[in-house]
């Protein structure tokens, strides 16, 4: 079975945007921006942002990150979107959820500029993407991330069934489009299953491509599978483990051990499409420059 390496294919594709960036600084003096915006104290979430920042500075680019209390009204983000909309030497605006229950993430989201989204959460972008315009838009970066993966593995995705499990809006249902988009994309037939769906095992047991993402640790079983899938698992859920130093352990919504026995190839979890998401950030914001600049 073919370990799908998203550690390895992110630092190869860091490396690239890093030359990138560093040939763009030469030619205009300028270079990318990214600035990410925290509400409140959420420790996975601080986590996650600390990772951006760092990974902005590791291929050369400039990152802020604006921090704000968790008693922030959506009026003070707003206008902190809106100066940072209006900020040139900023390329890339995110803000990081989930945010405070008291502020609506969809108003947040419209706020955005969409040529700065580089979430790709504006629904301009994931309208975008569902019209198949890839040039024109932002594409949520887990998704694209995966899409990226497939691609640099040369997985054969042209008219093989997708089966998707999950309807997220930063996920699911970016993830489906994707696939099913010819275009720059995968040209599957792709279904879309979720807590609802009747006889799931149904679904899962014909698909070509399976893409779990539901946040259910080991909830795809060896038997559930078809001989040969292509398994890409984009659940992190922290077990309990006493046998480790931090009394847990990251695993995916597939049961790896099971699964891989029966798979030809497969994400990891950690490892496979974690690294890959914030990869597509700096890919994004890059993209965003050019766009900005002309380039
Ligand atoms: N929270 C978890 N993942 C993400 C992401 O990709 N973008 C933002 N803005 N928030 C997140």
């Amino acid at each position: 079975m073919l370990i799908i390496d998203g550690k390895k294919v992110s630092q190869d594709l860091k490396n690239e945007l890093k030359s990138s960036v560093d040939s763009y600084q030469a030619i205009t003096g300028k270079v990318p921006g990214l600035t990410v915006i925290i509400v409140g104290q959420d420790p996975a979430s601080q986590g996650y942002v600390r990772n951006k920042a760092k990974t902005c500075k590791e291929i050369g680019m400039i990152s802020s990150v604006i921090e704000m209390p968790s008693e922030t009204t959506e009026k003070q983000l707003l206008d902190t979107i809106h100066e940072l909309n209006n900020d040139p030497a900023v390329h890339g605006i995110l803000v990081q959820q989930p945010l405070p229950e008291h502020i609506d993430e969809f108003t947040v989201n419209l706020a955005v500029d969409p040529s700065k989204d580089v979430d790709g959460f504006h629904p301009e972008n994931l309208g975008c993407l569902v019209m198949g315009r890839l040039d024109k838009c932002f594409v949520s970066c887990t998704p694209y991330g995966i899409l990226e993966l497939l691609g640099r593995y040369n997985i054969e995705t042209k008219g093989k069934h997708c089966v998707v499990v999950g309807r997220s809006d930063i996920v699911g249902k970016p993830m489906a489009n994707l696939m099913l988009q010819k275009l720059d994309a995968a040209d599957c037939t792709v279904t879309v299953c979720h807590s609802a769906t009747q006889n799931i095992s149904f679904y899962i047991k014909h698909a070509d491509i399976l893409i779990v993402a539901i946040g259910k640790a080991g909830f795809i079983t060896a038997d559930m599978v078809k001989l040969g899938v292509v398994v890409i698992d984009v659940g992190i859920n922290r077990i309990e483990d006493p046998a480790t130093k931090s009394g847990y352990r990251l695993v995916g919504d597939v049961d790896y051990e099971g699964v891989s026995a029966v798979a030809s190839a497969m994400t990891p979890v950690p490892g496979g499409v974690g690294p890959m998401t914030i990869a597509m950030l700096m890919k994004n914001t890059l993209l965003s420059f050019q766009r900005i600049n002309g380039l």
